[in-house]
């Protein structure tokens, strides 16, 4: 990947792994297996995301799909589910995922690549998912151009549901937070949260926390901070009315998540 100043903490132990240091985005064929590694089977949201889908039946859009933390929980309520994501290497995740999947549960879903913020599906869908606060991952013109397109493919009282990361302006701890996260296959990674109260992007940099010898893969990604009342501005500029937010589980000391029901108004 080009190269991206990494800050903090995590910038500094980059600089330490010198030319072993392989950066990654967390999207790329590396990056991707790292995710989902960490966070494939994460639960948070999918219970209070599936209780608004039940509310609306039919087939489901679920974007920015990933290797398909949501996508396989819809398929299980026995939904249609188109998967899209930019991501080749996600989706080939996601693929592998389907393929151990009973056959009559994977044969419902259809997996795109393609970008969220500009796609064309021929078709319309009573609802549509982007969770995981990946509206966060697009600018406000990729936001723009991504609620046109979700307009485009919103059947007339149909549900846009949508998670987003609101940040404390409050805070006034230290900018960087390191967590350690565990996989269930015993892997240990390092993760860095960079983020400094009133800037738009957080930086998030994974390290695995006992590097073997030799090339060492770390992996980042730049993530919006979108409060949610700016989201709702804009949802209102692109013609959506919102019906319900609600609070999602903390995540960390600083970030609060939150899941927003929409319609498209006429
Ligand atoms: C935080 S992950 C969420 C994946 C999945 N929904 C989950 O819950 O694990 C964000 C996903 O957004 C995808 N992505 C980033 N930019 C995108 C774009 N412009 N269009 C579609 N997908 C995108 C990435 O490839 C990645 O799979």
């Amino acid at each position: 990947m080009s190269e991206r100043r990494i800050p903090g903490r995590a910038g500094e132990l980059l600089a330490q792994l010198g030319e072993r240091a392989v950066l990654h985005d967390l999207y790329d064929e590396v990056g991707s297996a790292v995710y989902h590694d960490m966070a494939g089977r994460d639960q948070h949201e999918v219970r209070e995301l599936l209780g608004l889908v039940r509310r609306t039946p039919g087939p489901v859009l679920d974007l920015a799909a990933g290797s398909g933390r949501l996508t396989l929980p819809l398929l299980a309520m026995g939904r249609e589910v188109t998967a899209l994501d930019l991501s080749r290497s996600m989706l080939a995740l996601l693929r592998e995922r389907l393929a151990q999947a009973p056959a009559p549960l994977a044969e419902r879903c259809t997996v795109v690549q393609g970008d969220m913020s500009d796609f064309s599906l021929h078709r319309r869908f009573p609802v549509i998912v982007l969770g995981t606060t990946s509206v966060s991952l697009l600018d406000q013109a990729g936001r723009a151009r991504l609620f046109a397109s979700v307009r485009a493919h919103l059947e007339p009282g149909g549900r846009f549901l949508l998670t987003t990361v609101d940040a404390d302006p409050g805070y006034t701890g230290p900018p960087e937070i390191e967590q350690t996260y565990t996989t269930s296959g015993g892997t240990d990674y390092r993760i860095f949260d960079h983020w400094v109260p009133g800037d738009a992007v957080r930086t998030v940099t994974i390290f695995p926390a006992h590097p073997a010898d030799g090339p060492t893969a770390v992996c980042t990604s730049n993530v919006g901070v979108l409060p949610v009342g700016q989201l709702r501005d804009e949802l209102a500029h692109a013609g959506f009315t919102v019906h319900s937010q609600q609070q999602l589980p903390a995540v960390s000391p600083r970030l609060t998540d939150v899941l927003l029901e929409t319609e498209s108004c006429a």
